[in-house]
């Protein structure tokens, strides 16, 4: 059942670029998004006003991605809220607005009471949700199901990076209902997110050199992520998967934030990963990476083809392919799942069963 694979996640990961072609099939049509599946109409997405991105966990990171590009290819503002925060905070909700809910199980107990706080109070709903028929998927007013099939290992993978890529739809279908962008942009930009899969692909195939890596991190008692923008929101990601199932305190911090309090941690042989593949941000986060590095902190830089000087200041390096950089985390992220999860197996931990967490957690 595990399709040769030692592990699930390891099979999960591996099924993630078929996953992720099937859940742009499912609302591409003839080269053009088409949401009539979901329900939510160009009208309604005209009148929206702001979108509250509301989850757990890892659909809370994706969220904080999908933020990024929202904003970028539309004019709504967008505010991403963690689910047990949302529920009970007294927060004046815009008329007009959209409360997107993402969830893999769709029975996540805190995302499921703020679903049902936003419909209360009148507000349009959509949920991303990957399990047909839950609870969630059965309360929204509309539903974008990702293809990811089921996920059997606690850490998710497949789920994420297919939630990932619904995030990316609704942003470019946003964008061209709203007429904030071409129908000519919208069709190149869907022509480049057909070629991820086959990207994270090659991702794949170097996923010795990953494991390398993870066997000399084993016994490190401390991480820390770093990135700017839709890099600092994949850094969030890869630190979890790191805690999560390496058992390795891990932390991610916005590059820009280090010197406002966490650089004091940094200290010899600390492993700081350092996420690059925002071009625009490359130089800055490049900076933070050298008053780390010049403390004692043993670097990985993951970057895009190309961005050849981190070589010099790297002690290790990891290359993905390019892209258009609103879609890179869907390749920066896969890097980053594997190095959670070799670390987890040097260690010799149960990988898909890590210790007190469980799949769906409907509890409180
Ligand atoms: C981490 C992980 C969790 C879930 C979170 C939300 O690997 O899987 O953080 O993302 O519990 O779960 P769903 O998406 O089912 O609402």
């Amino acid at each position: 059942e595990k399709g040769g694979y030692e592990h699930f996640m390891l099979k999960e990961i591996h099924e993630q670029p078929k996953v992720v072609r099937d859940t742009i099939n499912s609302v591409v049509k003839d080269g053009k998004i088409d949401f009539s599946s979901i329900g939510l109409t160009d009208d309604e997405m005209k009148k929206i006003s702001q979108i509250y991105i509301v989850a757990c966990g890892s659909a809370y990171h994706v969220g904080m991605a999908v933020q990024y590009v929202i904003e970028d290819f539309t004019s709504i503002p967008v505010r991403v809220e963690l689910a047990s925060e949302f529920r009970y905070r007294k927060m004046t909700l815009v008329k007009d607005s959209l409360v997107i809910i993402i969830s893999q199980s769709g029975e996540t107990a805190d995302s499921l009471a703020a679903l049902r706080e936003a419909k209360e109070k009148g507000i349009m709903t959509l949920g991303i949700v990957n399990v047909v028929g839950s609870s969630i998927a059965r309360e929204a007013d509309n539903v974008f199901y990702t293809l990811a099939g089921p996920e059997i290992s606690v850490a998710t993978t497949k789920a994420y990076s297919t939630q990932l890529i619904a995030g990316y739809l609704l942003a470019l279908q946003f964008a061209v209902a709203r007429e904030e962008m071409t129908e000519e942009k919208c069709c190149e930009l869907l022509k480049e997110l057909y070629t991820i899969p086959d990207k994270i692909e090659k991702i794949l195939e170097d996923k010795e050199r990953i494991q390398w890596y993870a066997n000399k991190l084993a016994g490190a008692k401390d991480a820390f992520f770093i990135g700017r923008g839709i890099d600092y929101a994949i850094g969030l990601e890869g630190s979890l998967k790191m805690k999560e199932i390496s058992y390795i305190h891990s932390e991610a911090y916005a590059a820009g934030e280090l010197k406002h309090g966490p650089i004091s941690l940094i200290e010899e042989g600390i492993p700081v990963i350092g996420v690059l593949t925002q071009q625009e941000l490359y130089e800055k986060t490049v900076s933070n990476m050298v008053e780390v590095k010049s403390r004692g902190a043993s670097l990985m830089g993951l970057t895009t083809y190309g961005n050849y000087s981190m070589e010099d200041l790297a002690d290790f390096t990891v290359y993905i392919p390019q892209t258009d950089s609103h879609f890179a985390g869907s390749l920066s992220v896969i890097p980053l799942q594997l190095l959670g999860y070799y670390v987890s197996v040097a260690k010799g931990y149960d990988v898909d069963k890590p210790r007190n967490l469980a799949k769906s957690v409907t509890v409180e």
